[in-house]
Protein backbone atom coordinates (compact mmCIF):
# COMPACT_ATOMS: atom_id res chain seq x y z
CA UNK A 1 0.00 0.00 0.00
CA UNK A 2 2.67 2.28 0.81
CA UNK A 3 5.18 1.53 -2.22
CA UNK A 4 1.42 2.21 -4.44
CA UNK A 5 1.41 5.74 -2.59
CA UNK A 6 4.71 6.42 -3.38
CA UNK A 7 4.63 5.25 -6.93
CA UNK A 8 1.63 7.36 -7.64
CA UNK A 9 3.78 10.37 -5.70
CA UNK A 10 6.89 9.86 -7.83
CA UNK A 11 5.24 9.92 -10.99
CA UNK A 12 2.76 13.13 -9.92
CA UNK A 13 6.41 14.46 -9.29
CA UNK A 14 7.55 13.72 -12.84
CA UNK A 15 4.55 15.22 -14.73
CA UNK A 16 4.82 18.08 -12.81
CA UNK A 17 8.71 18.56 -13.71
CA UNK A 18 7.73 17.49 -17.30
CA UNK A 19 5.04 20.11 -17.44
CA UNK A 20 7.80 22.45 -15.43
CA UNK A 21 9.76 22.26 -17.97
CA UNK A 22 7.91 23.02 -21.27
CA UNK A 23 5.32 25.69 -20.07
CA UNK A 24 7.70 27.43 -18.04
CA UNK A 25 8.62 29.77 -20.35
CA UNK A 26 9.24 33.35 -18.13
CA UNK A 27 7.26 36.12 -17.81
CA UNK A 28 9.85 38.20 -20.17
CA UNK A 29 9.97 35.66 -22.55
CA UNK A 30 6.04 35.36 -22.69
CA UNK A 31 6.56 39.43 -23.13
CA UNK A 32 8.68 39.13 -25.85
CA UNK A 33 6.18 36.61 -27.59
CA UNK A 34 3.35 38.64 -27.31
CA UNK A 35 5.01 41.52 -28.80
CA UNK A 36 6.16 39.49 -31.66
CA UNK A 37 2.61 38.43 -32.27
CA UNK A 38 1.92 41.68 -33.62
CA UNK A 39 4.89 41.82 -36.20
CA UNK A 40 3.72 40.95 -39.81
CA UNK A 41 6.28 39.09 -40.70
CA UNK A 42 8.98 37.66 -38.50
CA UNK A 43 12.34 37.85 -39.75
CA UNK A 44 13.86 34.21 -40.24
CA UNK A 45 16.44 34.24 -37.87
CA UNK A 46 13.99 35.01 -35.05
CA UNK A 47 11.28 33.35 -36.04
CA UNK A 48 13.64 29.91 -35.69
CA UNK A 49 15.56 31.39 -32.24
CA UNK A 50 12.78 32.80 -29.90
CA UNK A 51 10.86 29.10 -29.28
CA UNK A 52 7.88 29.22 -26.32
CA UNK A 53 9.17 26.05 -25.00
CA UNK A 54 12.12 27.60 -23.88
CA UNK A 55 12.42 28.65 -19.97
CA UNK A 56 14.00 32.19 -20.66
CA UNK A 57 14.37 33.97 -23.66
CA UNK A 58 18.37 34.26 -23.24
CA UNK A 59 19.68 31.86 -26.09
CA UNK A 60 17.13 34.24 -28.60
CA UNK A 61 18.33 36.05 -31.17
CA UNK A 62 18.66 40.22 -30.05
CA UNK A 63 18.06 38.82 -26.64
CA UNK A 64 21.04 39.00 -23.60
CA UNK A 65 19.61 38.32 -20.00
CA UNK A 66 21.89 39.26 -16.72
CA UNK A 67 23.74 35.53 -16.07
CA UNK A 68 22.27 35.15 -12.40
CA UNK A 69 18.40 36.21 -12.22
CA UNK A 70 18.04 35.17 -16.26
CA UNK A 71 16.10 38.63 -16.61
CA UNK A 72 16.08 40.39 -20.12
CA UNK A 73 18.87 43.67 -19.65
CA UNK A 74 19.16 44.02 -23.64
CA UNK A 75 16.87 43.61 -26.47
CA UNK A 76 18.44 44.81 -30.02
CA UNK A 77 16.47 44.37 -33.29
CA UNK A 78 18.18 47.08 -35.28
CA UNK A 79 18.38 46.54 -39.07
CA UNK A 80 15.53 44.10 -38.79
CA UNK A 81 13.03 46.32 -40.85
CA UNK A 82 10.10 44.44 -38.87
CA UNK A 83 6.66 45.49 -39.48
CA UNK A 84 4.83 45.86 -36.62
CA UNK A 85 3.15 48.08 -33.50
CA UNK A 86 5.49 49.03 -30.48
CA UNK A 87 3.56 47.16 -28.30
CA UNK A 88 3.18 48.08 -24.28
CA UNK A 89 4.51 44.30 -22.90
CA UNK A 90 7.79 45.22 -23.77
CA UNK A 91 7.48 47.10 -20.41
CA UNK A 92 6.99 44.37 -18.71
CA UNK A 93 11.08 43.38 -18.97
CA UNK A 94 11.46 45.38 -16.11
CA UNK A 95 15.05 45.25 -15.73
CA UNK A 96 16.13 45.81 -19.25
CA UNK A 97 19.00 48.33 -19.93
CA UNK A 98 19.17 48.23 -23.79
CA UNK A 99 16.16 48.63 -25.79
CA UNK A 100 17.26 48.89 -29.26
CA UNK A 101 14.43 48.60 -31.82
CA UNK A 102 16.03 51.27 -34.74
CA UNK A 103 15.59 50.57 -38.20
CA UNK A 104 12.40 48.80 -38.44
CA UNK A 105 9.17 49.62 -39.38
CA UNK A 106 7.58 49.84 -36.15
CA UNK A 107 4.12 51.67 -35.77
CA UNK A 108 2.33 52.75 -32.97
CA UNK A 109 3.11 54.96 -30.36
CA UNK A 110 5.54 55.22 -27.74
CA UNK A 111 3.84 53.53 -24.97
CA UNK A 112 3.13 54.94 -21.30
CA UNK A 113 4.02 51.76 -19.90
CA UNK A 114 8.02 52.87 -20.64
CA UNK A 115 8.24 54.49 -17.49
CA UNK A 116 8.18 51.12 -15.90
CA UNK A 117 11.51 50.36 -17.10
CA UNK A 118 13.67 52.61 -14.73
CA UNK A 119 16.79 50.67 -15.07
CA UNK A 120 16.88 51.58 -19.26
CA UNK A 121 20.17 53.57 -20.22
CA UNK A 122 19.80 53.37 -23.86
CA UNK A 123 16.63 53.75 -25.71
CA UNK A 124 16.77 54.04 -29.60
CA UNK A 125 13.66 53.99 -31.64
CA UNK A 126 15.29 55.64 -34.50
CA UNK A 127 14.34 55.21 -38.17
CA UNK A 128 10.48 53.38 -37.85
CA UNK A 129 7.06 54.99 -38.34
CA UNK A 130 6.27 56.05 -34.58
CA UNK A 131 3.41 58.65 -34.18
CA UNK A 132 2.41 60.48 -31.24
CA UNK A 133 3.95 62.39 -28.88
CA UNK A 134 6.63 61.84 -26.28
CA UNK A 135 4.92 60.80 -22.65
CA UNK A 136 5.77 62.99 -20.16
CA UNK A 137 6.62 59.85 -18.14
CA UNK A 138 9.98 59.61 -19.95
CA UNK A 139 10.84 61.59 -17.07
CA UNK A 140 10.81 58.29 -14.65
CA UNK A 141 13.56 56.74 -16.88
CA UNK A 142 16.40 58.26 -14.62
CA UNK A 143 19.33 56.31 -15.82
CA UNK A 144 18.31 57.01 -19.32
CA UNK A 145 21.44 58.40 -21.20
CA UNK A 146 20.63 57.97 -24.85
CA UNK A 147 18.20 58.95 -26.04
CA UNK A 148 16.95 58.55 -29.79
CA UNK A 149 14.08 58.99 -31.56
CA UNK A 150 14.81 60.63 -34.86
CA UNK A 151 13.46 60.09 -38.24
CA UNK A 152 9.85 59.11 -37.11
CA UNK A 153 6.62 61.50 -37.07
CA UNK A 154 6.64 62.43 -33.51
CA UNK A 155 4.28 65.53 -32.90
CA UNK A 156 3.68 67.63 -29.76
CA UNK A 157 5.55 69.00 -27.19
CA UNK A 158 9.44 67.69 -26.47
CA UNK A 159 8.34 67.03 -22.43
CA UNK A 160 10.02 69.41 -19.93
CA UNK A 161 9.99 66.12 -17.44
CA UNK A 162 12.51 64.98 -19.93
CA UNK A 163 14.81 67.22 -17.62
CA UNK A 164 14.12 64.80 -14.70
CA UNK A 165 16.53 62.28 -16.98
CA UNK A 166 19.49 63.85 -15.25
CA UNK A 167 21.74 61.47 -16.76
CA UNK A 168 20.79 62.29 -20.34
CA UNK A 169 24.27 62.53 -22.32
CA UNK A 170 22.49 62.03 -26.51
CA UNK A 171 19.15 63.27 -27.18
CA UNK A 172 18.34 62.79 -30.94
CA UNK A 173 14.72 64.34 -31.72
CA UNK A 174 15.74 65.10 -35.22
CA UNK A 175 13.95 64.58 -38.53
CA UNK A 176 10.36 64.64 -36.78
CA UNK A 177 7.09 66.90 -36.16
CA UNK A 178 7.83 68.24 -32.36
CA UNK A 179 6.68 71.60 -32.10
CA UNK A 180 6.61 74.46 -29.32
CA UNK A 181 9.72 75.26 -27.51
CA UNK A 182 12.81 73.56 -26.58
CA UNK A 183 12.37 72.95 -22.76
CA UNK A 184 14.71 74.78 -20.63
CA UNK A 185 15.27 71.86 -18.26
CA UNK A 186 17.61 69.89 -20.08
CA UNK A 187 20.53 68.52 -17.92
CA UNK A 188 23.95 70.02 -17.96
CA UNK A 189 25.35 66.57 -18.56
CA UNK A 190 24.16 66.81 -22.72
CA UNK A 191 26.58 66.19 -24.84
CA UNK A 192 24.82 65.63 -28.04
CA UNK A 193 21.85 67.58 -28.42
CA UNK A 194 19.99 67.44 -32.41
CA UNK A 195 16.33 68.53 -33.07
CA UNK A 196 17.42 69.69 -36.99
CA UNK A 197 14.18 69.33 -39.02
CA UNK A 198 11.26 69.87 -36.81
CA UNK A 199 8.46 72.74 -36.49
CA UNK A 200 10.20 74.00 -33.28
CA UNK A 201 9.67 77.81 -32.20
CA UNK A 202 10.42 79.88 -29.61
CA UNK A 203 14.44 80.92 -28.46
CA UNK A 204 17.39 79.09 -27.85
CA UNK A 205 17.94 78.89 -24.25
CA UNK A 206 21.12 77.10 -24.53
CA UNK A 207 24.38 78.81 -22.30
CA UNK A 208 21.56 80.67 -20.13
CA UNK A 209 18.60 78.67 -18.47
CA UNK A 210 19.78 75.74 -19.59
CA UNK A 211 23.05 75.00 -19.05
CA UNK A 212 25.90 73.40 -21.46
CA UNK A 213 29.45 73.29 -20.13
CA UNK A 214 29.34 69.68 -21.57
CA UNK A 215 27.73 70.50 -25.06
CA UNK A 216 30.29 69.03 -28.07
CA UNK A 217 27.13 69.22 -30.81
CA UNK A 218 24.11 71.19 -31.11
CA UNK A 219 22.20 70.90 -34.02
CA UNK A 220 18.74 73.04 -34.18
CA UNK A 221 18.79 73.22 -38.53
CA UNK A 222 15.22 73.70 -40.00
CA UNK A 223 12.98 75.14 -37.54
CA UNK A 224 11.48 78.26 -36.86
CA UNK A 225 13.09 80.22 -33.59
CA UNK A 226 12.96 83.61 -32.69
CA UNK A 227 15.43 86.45 -31.50
CA UNK A 228 18.48 84.86 -32.79
CA UNK A 229 21.79 83.38 -31.35
CA UNK A 230 21.71 84.34 -27.82
CA UNK A 231 25.38 85.69 -26.79
CA UNK A 232 24.83 83.22 -23.82
CA UNK A 233 25.77 80.68 -26.37
CA UNK A 234 29.71 81.36 -25.38
CA UNK A 235 28.95 79.55 -22.32
CA UNK A 236 28.83 76.29 -24.26
CA UNK A 237 32.83 76.44 -24.34
CA UNK A 238 33.19 72.85 -25.53
CA UNK A 239 31.30 73.21 -28.44
CA UNK A 240 32.51 71.67 -31.15
CA UNK A 241 30.49 71.58 -34.02
CA UNK A 242 27.59 73.88 -34.22
CA UNK A 243 24.56 73.74 -36.85
CA UNK A 244 21.29 76.27 -37.73
CA UNK A 245 20.89 75.90 -41.10
CA UNK A 246 17.52 77.66 -42.04
CA UNK A 247 15.75 78.46 -39.10
CA UNK A 248 14.25 81.58 -38.90
CA UNK A 249 17.55 83.26 -37.23
CA UNK A 250 17.64 86.85 -37.59
CA UNK A 251 20.11 89.76 -36.02
CA UNK A 252 24.17 89.80 -35.82
CA UNK A 253 26.09 86.49 -34.34
CA UNK A 254 27.47 87.54 -30.76
CA UNK A 255 31.07 88.22 -30.52
CA UNK A 256 30.92 85.88 -27.49
CA UNK A 257 31.13 82.99 -30.36
CA UNK A 258 34.48 84.09 -30.15
CA UNK A 259 34.59 82.31 -26.97
CA UNK A 260 34.17 78.88 -28.26
CA UNK A 261 37.80 77.81 -28.68
CA UNK A 262 36.82 74.44 -29.53
CA UNK A 263 34.62 75.09 -32.26
CA UNK A 264 35.54 73.20 -35.73
CA UNK A 265 32.23 73.36 -37.25
CA UNK A 266 29.97 76.29 -37.49
CA UNK A 267 27.12 76.03 -39.94
CA UNK A 268 24.62 78.70 -40.38
CA UNK A 269 23.63 79.23 -43.95
CA UNK A 270 20.15 80.17 -45.04
CA UNK A 271 19.01 82.57 -42.42
CA UNK A 272 18.88 85.97 -42.02
CA UNK A 273 21.86 87.17 -40.17
CA UNK A 274 23.38 90.87 -40.45
CA UNK A 275 25.97 93.03 -39.71
CA UNK A 276 29.40 92.00 -40.17
CA UNK A 277 30.78 88.84 -39.23
CA UNK A 278 32.38 89.02 -36.08
CA UNK A 279 36.15 89.00 -36.10
CA UNK A 280 36.39 86.02 -33.95
CA UNK A 281 34.39 83.92 -36.37
CA UNK A 282 33.29 82.31 -39.54
CA UNK A 283 32.49 78.82 -40.97
CA UNK A 284 29.36 77.95 -42.93
CA UNK A 285 27.90 81.61 -42.75
CA UNK A 286 26.85 81.29 -46.85
CA UNK A 287 23.92 83.52 -47.77
CA UNK A 288 23.22 85.79 -45.06
CA UNK A 289 23.39 89.75 -45.46
CA UNK A 290 27.06 90.41 -44.41
CA UNK A 291 29.66 92.75 -45.64
CA UNK A 292 32.74 94.79 -45.40
CA UNK A 293 35.99 92.73 -45.44
CA UNK A 294 36.79 89.21 -44.81
CA UNK A 295 38.41 89.80 -40.88
CA UNK A 296 41.93 89.05 -40.52
CA UNK A 297 41.33 87.35 -37.49
CA UNK A 298 40.24 84.62 -39.91
CA UNK A 299 43.92 82.90 -39.29
CA UNK A 300 42.78 82.04 -35.36
CA UNK A 301 40.58 79.48 -36.61
CA UNK A 302 42.84 76.67 -36.89
CA UNK A 303 40.90 73.99 -35.90
CA UNK A 304 38.92 74.64 -38.70
CA UNK A 305 39.27 71.53 -40.52
CA UNK A 306 36.71 71.29 -43.28
CA UNK A 307 35.11 74.13 -44.85
CA UNK A 308 35.19 78.09 -44.64
CA UNK A 309 31.97 78.89 -46.72
CA UNK A 310 31.89 82.84 -47.03
CA UNK A 311 29.53 82.24 -50.33
CA UNK A 312 27.01 85.32 -51.18
CA UNK A 313 27.89 88.03 -47.84
CA UNK A 314 28.37 91.18 -50.38
CA UNK A 315 32.40 90.74 -49.47
CA UNK A 316 34.29 92.99 -50.82
CA UNK A 317 38.29 93.57 -50.32
CA UNK A 318 41.24 91.45 -50.65
CA UNK A 319 41.88 87.60 -49.05
CA UNK A 320 43.69 88.49 -45.99
CA UNK A 321 46.72 86.81 -45.85
CA UNK A 322 45.74 85.19 -42.48
CA UNK A 323 43.93 82.71 -44.34
CA UNK A 324 47.64 81.07 -45.70
CA UNK A 325 47.25 80.05 -41.29
CA UNK A 326 44.11 77.18 -42.11
CA UNK A 327 46.69 74.94 -43.34
CA UNK A 328 43.68 72.00 -42.44
CA UNK A 329 41.39 73.62 -44.77
CA UNK A 330 39.53 71.34 -47.27
CA UNK A 331 36.83 73.49 -48.56
CA UNK A 332 37.30 76.90 -49.33
CA UNK A 333 33.72 78.73 -50.89
CA UNK A 334 34.20 83.00 -51.61
CA UNK A 335 31.89 82.40 -54.56
CA UNK A 336 29.27 85.67 -55.69
CA UNK A 337 31.03 88.09 -53.47
CA UNK A 338 33.04 91.48 -54.52
CA UNK A 339 36.26 90.28 -53.08
CA UNK A 340 39.48 91.53 -55.61
CA UNK A 341 43.02 91.69 -55.59
CA UNK A 342 45.11 88.71 -56.10
CA UNK A 343 44.29 84.72 -54.85
CA UNK A 344 47.79 84.07 -54.32
CA UNK A 345 47.06 83.15 -50.83
CA UNK A 346 45.41 80.73 -51.75
CA UNK A 347 48.65 78.21 -52.99
CA UNK A 348 49.34 78.39 -49.18
CA UNK A 349 46.37 76.10 -47.91
CA UNK A 350 48.63 72.44 -48.49
CA UNK A 351 44.70 70.64 -47.70
CA UNK A 352 42.74 72.62 -49.98
CA UNK A 353 40.62 69.85 -51.73
CA UNK A 354 37.17 71.96 -53.12
CA UNK A 355 37.54 75.62 -53.58
CA UNK A 356 35.11 78.05 -55.28
CA UNK A 357 35.92 81.64 -56.22
CA UNK A 358 33.52 82.59 -59.10
CA UNK A 359 31.81 85.34 -59.33
CA UNK A 360 34.26 88.12 -57.64
CA UNK A 361 36.47 91.10 -59.08
CA UNK A 362 39.65 89.08 -58.68
CA UNK A 363 43.07 89.54 -60.98
CA UNK A 364 43.34 85.97 -61.82
CA UNK A 365 46.45 84.76 -61.13
CA UNK A 366 45.68 80.97 -62.44
CA UNK A 367 45.42 78.37 -59.53
CA UNK A 368 45.79 74.92 -60.35
CA UNK A 369 42.93 73.83 -57.68
CA UNK A 370 40.88 76.61 -58.34
CA UNK A 371 37.69 74.99 -60.01
CA UNK A 372 36.18 77.66 -62.15
CA UNK A 373 32.47 77.73 -62.62
CA UNK A 374 31.41 78.64 -66.08
CA UNK A 375 31.43 82.30 -65.65
CA UNK A 376 34.46 82.09 -63.30
CA UNK A 377 36.49 82.69 -66.50
CA UNK A 378 35.88 86.49 -66.35
CA UNK A 379 36.74 87.07 -63.02
C1 LIG B 1 2.60 42.26 -18.39
O1 LIG B 1 2.48 42.52 -17.00
C2 LIG B 1 1.16 42.76 -16.59
C3 LIG B 1 1.16 43.19 -15.15
O2 LIG B 1 2.09 42.47 -14.41
C4 LIG B 1 0.33 41.49 -16.79
O3 LIG B 1 -1.00 41.72 -16.42
C5 LIG B 1 0.37 41.11 -18.27
O4 LIG B 1 -0.28 39.90 -18.48
C6 LIG B 1 1.80 41.01 -18.75
N1 LIG B 1 1.76 40.84 -20.20
C7 LIG B 1 2.58 40.01 -20.84
C8 LIG B 1 2.37 39.90 -22.31
O5 LIG B 1 3.45 39.41 -20.28
C1 LIG C 1 8.43 30.01 -38.04
O1 LIG C 1 8.87 28.83 -37.43
C2 LIG C 1 7.89 27.79 -37.36
C3 LIG C 1 8.48 26.64 -36.60
O2 LIG C 1 9.00 27.06 -35.39
C4 LIG C 1 7.49 27.40 -38.75
O3 LIG C 1 6.46 26.42 -38.69
C5 LIG C 1 6.99 28.59 -39.51
O4 LIG C 1 6.73 28.27 -40.85
C6 LIG C 1 8.02 29.72 -39.47
N1 LIG C 1 7.45 30.89 -40.06
C7 LIG C 1 8.12 31.63 -40.92
C8 LIG C 1 7.38 32.83 -41.42
O5 LIG C 1 9.26 31.36 -41.25
C1 LIG D 1 22.42 46.66 -32.04
O1 LIG D 1 22.92 45.94 -33.13
C2 LIG D 1 23.45 46.74 -34.16
C3 LIG D 1 23.82 45.89 -35.34
O2 LIG D 1 23.80 44.58 -35.07
C4 LIG D 1 24.63 47.52 -33.62
O3 LIG D 1 25.15 48.35 -34.63
C5 LIG D 1 24.17 48.36 -32.45
O4 LIG D 1 25.28 49.03 -31.88
C6 LIG D 1 23.51 47.51 -31.39
N1 LIG D 1 22.91 48.37 -30.39
C7 LIG D 1 23.33 48.39 -29.12
C8 LIG D 1 22.59 49.30 -28.21
O5 LIG D 1 24.27 47.74 -28.71
C1 LIG E 1 7.09 57.68 -11.74
O1 LIG E 1 7.42 56.67 -10.83
C2 LIG E 1 6.83 56.83 -9.57
C3 LIG E 1 7.32 55.73 -8.68
O2 LIG E 1 8.65 55.44 -8.93
C4 LIG E 1 5.32 56.77 -9.70
O3 LIG E 1 4.75 57.00 -8.47
C5 LIG E 1 4.88 57.84 -10.68
O4 LIG E 1 3.51 57.71 -10.94
C6 LIG E 1 5.61 57.73 -11.96
N1 LIG E 1 5.28 58.89 -12.78
C7 LIG E 1 4.93 58.77 -14.05
C8 LIG E 1 4.60 60.04 -14.74
O5 LIG E 1 4.89 57.73 -14.63
C1 LIG F 1 10.22 65.39 -12.32
O1 LIG F 1 10.78 65.95 -11.19
C2 LIG F 1 9.94 66.84 -10.51
C3 LIG F 1 10.71 67.39 -9.35
O2 LIG F 1 11.98 67.76 -9.77
C4 LIG F 1 8.71 66.11 -10.04
O3 LIG F 1 7.83 67.03 -9.43
C5 LIG F 1 8.01 65.48 -11.22
O4 LIG F 1 6.93 64.70 -10.81
C6 LIG F 1 8.97 64.60 -11.98
N1 LIG F 1 8.30 64.09 -13.16
C7 LIG F 1 8.44 62.86 -13.58
C8 LIG F 1 7.71 62.50 -14.83
O5 LIG F 1 9.16 62.07 -13.04
C1 LIG G 1 16.40 60.86 -41.73
O1 LIG G 1 15.60 61.86 -42.33
C2 LIG G 1 16.35 62.80 -43.12
C3 LIG G 1 15.39 63.88 -43.57
O2 LIG G 1 14.25 63.35 -44.13
C4 LIG G 1 16.98 62.07 -44.29
O3 LIG G 1 17.76 62.97 -45.04
C5 LIG G 1 17.88 60.97 -43.74
O4 LIG G 1 18.41 60.23 -44.81
C6 LIG G 1 17.08 60.04 -42.82
N1 LIG G 1 18.01 59.08 -42.24
C7 LIG G 1 17.84 57.79 -42.37
C8 LIG G 1 18.90 56.94 -41.78
O5 LIG G 1 16.89 57.30 -42.95
C1 LIG H 1 25.99 83.00 -19.86
O1 LIG H 1 26.34 84.10 -20.63
C2 LIG H 1 25.67 85.31 -20.31
C3 LIG H 1 26.03 86.36 -21.33
O2 LIG H 1 27.00 85.98 -22.22
C4 LIG H 1 26.01 85.68 -18.91
O3 LIG H 1 25.36 86.89 -18.55
C5 LIG H 1 25.58 84.59 -17.99
O4 LIG H 1 25.94 84.87 -16.69
C6 LIG H 1 26.14 83.26 -18.39
N1 LIG H 1 25.49 82.21 -17.64
C7 LIG H 1 26.11 81.20 -17.10
C8 LIG H 1 25.27 80.18 -16.39
O5 LIG H 1 27.31 81.06 -17.19
C1 LIG I 1 28.10 77.62 -49.35
O1 LIG I 1 26.88 78.14 -48.89
C2 LIG I 1 25.96 78.42 -49.96
C3 LIG I 1 24.75 79.09 -49.35
O2 LIG I 1 24.18 78.29 -48.39
C4 LIG I 1 25.60 77.11 -50.63
O3 LIG I 1 24.69 77.35 -51.70
C5 LIG I 1 26.87 76.48 -51.18
O4 LIG I 1 26.56 75.21 -51.73
C6 LIG I 1 27.90 76.30 -50.07
N1 LIG I 1 29.14 75.85 -50.66
C7 LIG I 1 29.63 74.64 -50.43
C8 LIG I 1 30.89 74.29 -51.16
O5 LIG I 1 29.13 73.84 -49.64
C1 LIG J 1 29.13 94.06 -55.93
O1 LIG J 1 29.21 95.47 -55.91
C2 LIG J 1 28.32 96.08 -56.81
C3 LIG J 1 28.55 97.56 -56.75
O2 LIG J 1 29.89 97.83 -56.50
C4 LIG J 1 26.90 95.75 -56.42
O3 LIG J 1 25.99 96.30 -57.35
C5 LIG J 1 26.71 94.24 -56.39
O4 LIG J 1 25.43 93.93 -55.92
C6 LIG J 1 27.75 93.61 -55.51
N1 LIG J 1 27.63 92.18 -55.66
C7 LIG J 1 27.47 91.35 -54.63
C8 LIG J 1 27.36 89.90 -54.95
O5 LIG J 1 27.43 91.76 -53.48
C1 LIG K 1 30.72 78.07 -57.52
O1 LIG K 1 29.79 79.01 -56.99
C2 LIG K 1 28.82 79.47 -57.93
C3 LIG K 1 28.02 80.55 -57.27
O2 LIG K 1 27.77 80.28 -55.92
C4 LIG K 1 27.95 78.30 -58.37
O3 LIG K 1 27.00 78.72 -59.33
C5 LIG K 1 28.85 77.24 -58.99
O4 LIG K 1 28.08 76.10 -59.30
C6 LIG K 1 29.98 76.85 -58.01
N1 LIG K 1 30.90 75.97 -58.71
C7 LIG K 1 31.08 74.71 -58.35
C8 LIG K 1 32.06 73.93 -59.17
O5 LIG K 1 30.53 74.23 -57.36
Amino acid sequence: MKMRLLVVALCLLFLFLHLYSVSALNSDGLALLSFMSHWTFVPPRINSTWIPSHSTPCSWEGVQCDTATRRVVSLNLSYYHIPGQLRPEIANCTQLKDLDLSYNYFTGQIPHSFNNLHKLTLLDLSINLLTGSIPTSIGNMTQLRYLYLQNNTLSGTIPSTIGNCTQLQELFLNFNQFQGVIPHTLNTNLLRFDVAGNKLTGTIPFGSSSGCQNLLFLDISFNFFSGGIPSAIGNCTSLSQFAAVRCNLVGTIPSSIGLLTKLSILHLPENHLSGKIPPEIELQLGGNLFGGRIPRSVGALQNLIYGLNLSSNGLMGDIPVEIGKLKTLQMLDLSQNNLTGSIQVLDELPSLVQINISYNSFQVVRHPMVWFAPKAAAI
